[in-house]
């Protein structure tokens, strides 16, 4: 009796430590594993992270190749180099824990092996049961996308099995063959549940158990973060929103001040990094626009699907309930709204505690229907304090149909990038002497040589790589320029890949282009660049645009028209000027962009009939042109350096809105160690960094230095250069820090604005102007300090004691507007005091709080 008792006593006590040795995860922790596929031994990336080979998991004998070219934007040859070939179906049995969620990734680099036509390769690929793709084409899916490789990330649901089977099994056709460049399987916490399906209050979703597909992961309104970087070691990798935005506004970034600690509470810290919830993007601050309004954000996706659209929120700002709330609507169909209104104080209890919410949304296959748009509208049902909405991150996975199936169609390719493509690589091959660029390889190369984005380290001191271009993430899949019926070609009923070829951009015929500017009159020349002649004309009966007219003999005009095109048609920032479309027929190939009624900056500077801007309309316009260099610089996926900037690239809506222009000349080369682009120098006398000139590198410093020498032009009201002056002034940048450094920048004030600026206000601007021309690139502030002293000076010139009183002029404000006006300024002062004298040390987060919260009307 006493023995069986306490034999159940240690059975008891046995169990329960099991369980919590288990629990706790002391017990046998699920490993990950990371395959170099057709590789002998292995190797370790540019991350220091080490890859196996993949032949002890896989039976029977099958081939590697090795990829005869190593795209520039692979910046480390593991594991994208090493191929295994399949020409019959073949499985890989992968080790993995009972009852563990995995993620699966598997990476493919369409680039030419030797001995294979990488167009040949059709294949399925399923895991535990699961169709993951089917009749997949790599080849395809990376040109749609303009990438050499691509990562796909699935969510395996926990497996009652030791053993996950990936099985390879090409297309039915002699010569298809699979082929595989990486596999990784890293073992991840529960992290989905169930939640509500929009449109049916009843119907809740369950996906604990499901097997998903990532489609999307944004940091809304904050910067990419790495595999390295993300929390709990799940390696996801997290891009910024802007080019999925929608909405005519882009709202405001909202970025929390840096002693803000995101304290999870009950949420686990892997369900996202603290970054993401650091930032947000809000509607503004201006009640009656917000009202007007929805923020929006617009997704492809494949139809026949449901998909949980995960969004984050945490509060940084307010810390009352009912302060702000706001609906939420998914495709149209209310998420929250009213009674049931989303309200993060509400839902967290506290400021810097985070939070989400799942919603899911099954995707017809309708004309215009395959795509997930995420609204976002101020709710007035409780009357809130603030009419506001906000957002920090958004997810969006696939979930497996009825058939267990995750696979979508191959993208079609429209014939605008076909056609651009195979230019594209006839060049190639006729030029390239070293005939290194495959089929494939060539495409993604030349593409990549083109698109101009400098893929490098923003934080230089941490060694290693952050590779952007790889990823699971389809397309760009926004803009509203574009009218989806003014697409050419073939409807694209099977993809959301298309659209970046197609949906970006619009296509215009060389007719269209021959009526908006009367057969190209010269009467009709507004302008004449490098690139050709620009012409005004009219579209639609009514929408005045500029046309770019390139002279089609030109190498260059073509590169930087493909150029452009990349570039703009991904790029959508309030101060950059938007691509509405181009055209390419004949030879003729233009441009068409919205027109700037106002012209360039400069001629409302000097030498012109124009009336000459104030000095406050100055500020404005320097800011909005700082802002979209700022954008450039860190709000895109990569950094863009624009390398021309000057006071005729800076162009003027109807509305005194800055918009950068021209990117035509804007810059890539991934050189990820010295953190620079080596290039032949280009860009404008006057304007081009000293250094940049001396030793051919280029970093978004050059433009800085550029930049500063607009803000003296605008202060000054004279050229960058003026051979006519006496020697030693013959350079603004020179002498304007000659007579700075002196301390008589006064005296080379532009007549028509002298007396009329605040000294507070002056001395702000100039210091600035002159740290951004200082001879060295490190000794320049960044754009985002630029952009912070600029608000500065704005603020200085209104309002010179730093009192509360409004310059006269400005619209008067609502009662709601004003209280957070003060709360802004109020915090604003809180974070200026320590930062105020160090222009170029201040760190570029309190620029970036700075700048959101300074002026509430930048929008
Ligand atoms: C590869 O195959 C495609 C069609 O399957 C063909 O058009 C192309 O010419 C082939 N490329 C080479 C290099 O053989
Ligand atoms: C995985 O494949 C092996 C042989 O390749 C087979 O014996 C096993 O049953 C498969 N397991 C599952 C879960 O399909
Ligand atoms: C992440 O991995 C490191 C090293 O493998 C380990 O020390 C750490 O505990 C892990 N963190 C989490 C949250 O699992
Ligand atoms: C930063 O935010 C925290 C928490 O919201 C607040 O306690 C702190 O006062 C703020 N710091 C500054 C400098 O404004
Ligand atoms: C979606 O399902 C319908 C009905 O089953 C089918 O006709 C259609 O082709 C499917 N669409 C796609 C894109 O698979
Ligand atoms: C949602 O509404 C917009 C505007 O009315 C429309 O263009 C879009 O097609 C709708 N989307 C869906 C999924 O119904
Ligand atoms: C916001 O989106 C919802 C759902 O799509 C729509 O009903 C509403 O009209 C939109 N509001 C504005 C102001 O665009
Ligand atoms: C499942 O497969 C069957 C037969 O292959 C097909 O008819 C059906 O449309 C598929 N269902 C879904 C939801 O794709
Ligand atoms: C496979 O994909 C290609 C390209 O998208 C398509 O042309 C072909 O019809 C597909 N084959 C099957 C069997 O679905
Ligand atoms: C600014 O600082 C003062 C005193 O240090 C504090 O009372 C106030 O709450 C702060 N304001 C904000 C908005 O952080």
């Amino acid at each position: 009796m006493h023995a069986n008792i306490y034999f159940l006593f240690s059975l008891a006590c046995f169990t329960l430590l099991f369980n919590a040795l288990y629990v706790s995860g002391i017990g046998p922790q699920p490993q990950g594993l990371s395959l170099n596929c057709g590789s002998e031994n292995g190797g370790t990336d540019g991350d220091g992270r080490k890859w196996e080979s993949d032949v002890k998991y896989i039976t029977g004998n099958h081939p590697h190749a090795r990829a005869q070219y190593q795209d520039s934007s692979i910046a480390s040859e593991v594991p994208y180099m090493d191929a295994r070939i399949f020409t019959s179906e073949a499985t890989y049995n992968l080790p993995i824990t009972e009852k563990t969620r995995y993620w699966l990734r598997l990476s493919f680099y369409p680039s030419e092996y030797s001995g294979l036509n990488i167009s040949d390769s059709y294949f399925s690929v399923v895991a535990g049961g699961i169709t993951l793709l089917n009749n997949f084409s790599a080849s395809i899916t990376a040109q749609a996308l303009t990438q050499a490789y691509l990562i796909k990330e699935y969510s395996l649901a926990p497996m009652n099995s030791q053993i996950l089977n990936v099985t390879f099994k090409p297309a039915d056709k002699p010569e298809a063959f699979a082929f595989i460049n990486a596999i990784e399987l890293v073992p991840i916490p529960d992290l989905f549940g169930s939640g509500t399906m929009v449109g049916f209050s009843d119907q809740t979703f369950d996906a604990t158990d499901g097997n998903l597909q990532t489609m999307y992961r944004l940091n809304v309104a904050g910067q990419y973060i790495s595999p390295t970087k993300d929390s709990g070691n799940l390696t996801r990798t997290w891009y910024n929103d802007a080019p999925y935005l929608f909405s005519a506004a882009t709202g405001v970034n909202l970025q929390s001040n840096e002693s803000f600690e995101v304290r999870y509470g009950e949420l686990a810290e892997s369900v996202a990094p603290p970054d993401v919830y650091r930032t947000a993007r809000s509607m503004g601050y201006n009640k009656d626009l917000n009202m007007k309004f929805n923020l929006t954000w617009l997704f492809q996706a494949d139809a026949n699907f449901t998909y949980v659209v995960r969004l984050h929120f945490c509060e940084f700002q307010l810390s009352k309930v009912n302060q702000k709330v706001f609906n939420v609507y998914i495709n149209n169909q209310t998420a929250q709204a009213d009674t049931n209104a989303a309200d993060i104080i509400g839902w967290t209890g506290e400021k810097g505690v985070p939070t989400y919410k799942d919603y899911a949304v099954f995707v017809k296959d309708r004309e215009g229907d395959e795509e997930i748009r995420v609204d976002l509208h101020p709710s007035t049902y409780s009357k809130p304090e603030f009419y506001d909405a906000s957002l920090n991150g958004i997810e969006i996975f696939k979930m497996s149909d009825r058939n267990n199936s995750l696979a979508g169609h191959n993208p079609v390719l429209s014939e605008m990038l076909a056609s651009h493509m195979a230019k594209a690589s006839r060049k190639a091959f006729k030029t390239d002497s070293k005939a290194v660029m495959g089929t494939v390889g060539g495409f993604g190369a030349l593409l990549f040589a083109v698109v101009c984005v400098a893929v490098y380290q923003r934080t230089r001191r941490i060694p290693g790589f952050d590779s952007h271009t790889s990823t699971w993430l389809p397309v760009y899949g926004n803009s509203h320029t574009v009218s989806k019926s003014s697409i050419s070609g073939k409807s694209s009923q099977s993809s959301h890949l298309s659209t970046l070829a197609q949906g970006l951009c619009r296509h215009f015929t060389l007719p269209e282009m021959q009526r908006a500017t009367k057969n190209f009159d010269e009467s009709y020349v507004i302008g004449v660049g490098g690139f050709g002649k620009v012409y005004k004309g009219v579209i639609d009966q009514a929408t005045k645009v500029a046309i770019k007219r390139s002279n089609p003999q030109s190498e260059q005009g073509v590169n930087e028209f493909m150029t452009e095109i990349e570039m703009l048609s991904k790029l959508r920032h309030k101060h950059l000027v938007s691509l509405i479309g181009f055209c390419d027929e004949d030879g003729e190939m233009c441009l068409v962009y919205d027109y700037m009624a106002l012209g360039t900056m400069r001629e409302h500077l000097y030498n012109t009939k124009k009336p000459r801007l104030s000095w406050k309309q100055r500020l404005e316009v320097c800011i909005g042109a700082a802002r979209g260099l700022h954008y450039l610089h860190t709000g895109a996926k990569y950094t863009i350096i624009h390398r021309d900037v000057k006071s005729t690239n800076i162009l003027l809506d109807e509305n005194w809105v800055a918009k950068v222009s021209d990117f035509g000349l804007s810059k890539t080369g991934p050189d990820m160690d010295k953190g620079h682009v080596s290039t032949v120098v280009k860009g404008s006398f006057g304007y081009l960094d000293p250094e940049y000139f001396r030793r051919q590198q280029l970093t978004e410093k050059s433009d800085v230095y550029s930049f500063g020498v607009v803000l003296f032009e605008a202060l000054c009201g004279r050229p960058a250069l003026n051979p006519s002056l006496p020697k030693e002034q013959v350079s603004l940048a020179d002498w304007a820090r000659h007579c700075q450094k002196k301390g008589i920048i006064e005296d080379i004030i532009d007549p028509h604005i002298k007396g009329k600026i605040t000294p507070e206000c002056l001395k702000k601007f100039a210091e600035t102007a002159d740290k951004c021309v200082a001879e060295s690139g490190p000794e320049r502030p960044n754009m985002g300090d630029v952009l912070w002293n600029l608000e500065f000076s704005l603020q200085l010139q209104d309002n010179p004691e730093g009192s509360n009183h409004r310059s006269q002029g400005e619209e008067s404000e609502t009662s709601e507007e004003s209280i957070r006006n003060r709360n802004l300024e109020m915090h604003r002062n809180n974070l200026s005091l320590g930062s105020i004298s160090e222009v170029s040390g201040g760190s570029e987060d309190s620029g970036d709080i700075f700048s959101q919260i300074v002026n509430p009307k930048g929008r």
